[in-house]
């Protein structure tokens, strides 16, 4: 008795292991699937299929620029930017999670009078709950729908990238608030997941009155965000609006060493566009459709923000700012202050830069009937 299932427990342990072979085999083939055209194909509707057993597809391949080696000094470039400069070209990506209806469908997308557009990775799981609890919850709010995507691509390689897409598959089961492309989440790729942001809104999404395109560690008072909206004169979303932290006069910064360096090998001129900060910005469903628009003609250049306020330039239209979007910080006046004070976030639209926690103790003590504030209250001044 004790012997027959021992052998059943060891021939159970063999056969895990045996799965588990087969599955990292796969796994490193698709790492080199080809490019051919019908394997695509295949593999992306195996994709669709809900549930199912087979491994999923990993990266399909966009080939690199050759001649991007030629470009003078390449060799001596980070190697985040020759990177960038190799794939700078590629567009096209699978679809790992979508949402279809996610605004009832490309007719009836007109009831999303605000979707919230919140770019994310895949590690940030906490983030994601806190915003879904608080200021990104779905809701109607004076009558009007207020939506949520987080859009995401992949991190890590092999089993642990699955793992984590696994968490994704998990949170948009439940929550059904995620898109996610196989592309590598970093910081260089902002620009494509914001392009292919666009291009499904486009198809599932075009009616959407306004979006809030933002971080996931931003504090956004999506109340006041309403009313601004709605108070907007006789735009319903089908003029241009596009406005938030407005910076001018600024250009590439060439320094290696910061996050932000951009050399002559990925843009010459040195000149930025206005554009608006991209931790928080809000537009009209008419501005992100024409930025949409322009980027097809736009090679893409790797700082996000500065990307929008390029299609922005071309297609003739200005971003404007907002004083209460605060995507630099907030200014407090006086040291030894709460900066936490929720007096602060009662009236602003938009900070960046919040903790989780901090996130869900601050949407609560916005929405308590009984804080009171006024410019001339010298609490505000000097908390002990
Ligand atoms: C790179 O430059 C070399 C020498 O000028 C040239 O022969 C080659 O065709 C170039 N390669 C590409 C992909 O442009
Ligand atoms: C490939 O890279 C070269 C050099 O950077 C660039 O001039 C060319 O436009 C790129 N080709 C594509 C298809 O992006
Ligand atoms: C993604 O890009 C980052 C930055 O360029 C790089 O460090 C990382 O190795 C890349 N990850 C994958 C899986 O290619
Ligand atoms: C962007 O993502 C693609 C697809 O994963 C990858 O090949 C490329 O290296 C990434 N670019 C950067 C700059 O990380
Ligand atoms: C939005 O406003 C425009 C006029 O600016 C009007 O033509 C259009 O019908 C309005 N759309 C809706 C859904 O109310
Ligand atoms: C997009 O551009 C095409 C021309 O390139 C134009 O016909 C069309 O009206 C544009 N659509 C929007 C929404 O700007
Ligand atoms: C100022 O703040 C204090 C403490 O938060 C509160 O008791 C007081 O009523 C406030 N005064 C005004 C004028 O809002």
């Amino acid at each position: 008795m004790r012997k027959k299932k021992a052998e059943t427990i060891a021939l159970i342990l063999t056969g895990v292991v045996c799965l588990f072979v087969i599955m990292n085999k796969n796994d490193t083939e698709d790492d080199v699937t080809s490019n051919s055209k019908d394997t695509h194909e295949m593999l992306h509707h195996q994709i669709h299929l809900p549930r199912s057993k087979t491994p999923k597809p990993l990266s399909s391949r966009c080939q690199q620029n050759m001649s991007a080696y030629n470009v003078t000094g390449f060799s001596t470039l980070p190697g985040h930017i020759q990177d960038f400069l190799l794939y700078r070209h590629c567009r096209n990506f699978p679809m790992l999670l979508d949402l279809p209806n996610k605004c009832g469908g490309p007719l009836n997308s007109a009831d999303v009078f605000l979707l919230l557009v919140i770019k994310s990775s895949p590690e940030n799981y906490e983030r994601r709950e806190v915003l879904r609890k608080t200021w990104a919850k779905e809701r109607l709010h004076k009558g009007v729908w207020i939506r949520r995507v987080f859009i995401i691509g992949t991190t890590k390689t092999g089993f642990e990238k699955r793992r984590l897409n696994k968490l994704l598959e998990l949170e948009n089961n439940e929550n059904k608030d995620i898109l996610q492309w196989d592309f590598n989440d970093s910081f260089f790729n902002l620009t494509l997941k914001q392009i292919l942001f666009l291009e499904w809104m486009e198809r599932w999404c075009p009616q959407a009155r306004f979006l809030l395109n933002g971080d996931d560690d931003i504090f956004a008072n999506t109340f006041n965000m309403i009313e601004y909206l709605q108070g907007q004169e006789d735009n319903n979303g089908s003029k241009h609006l596009f406005t938030g932290h407005l910076i001018q006069n600024v250009g590439p910064i060439r320094h290696s060493s910061s996050k932000y360096f951009v050399p002559v090998q990925v843009q010459e001129s040195d000149r930025y566009p206005p554009y608006c900060g991209g931790g928080g910005f809000l537009l009209s469903g008419f501005t992100a459709r024409t930025i949409y628009n322009m980027s097809h003609s736009i090679i893409i250049l790797p700082i996000d923000d500065v990307y929008m306020g390029m299609c922005l330039e071309k297609a003739g239209l200005k971003p404007t700012s907002h004083f209460a979007v605060k995507t630099a910080g907030l200014h407090v006046p006086a040291e030894n202050v709460d900066i936490f004070h929720p007096c602060y976030y009662r009236e602003i639209i938009l900070v960046h830069r919040f903790l989780p926690h901090m996130i869900f103790v601050m949407w609560d003590e916005i929405q308590n009937p009984h804080l009171q504030c006024g410019k001339t209250n010298s609490s505000l001044q000097g908390s002990p």
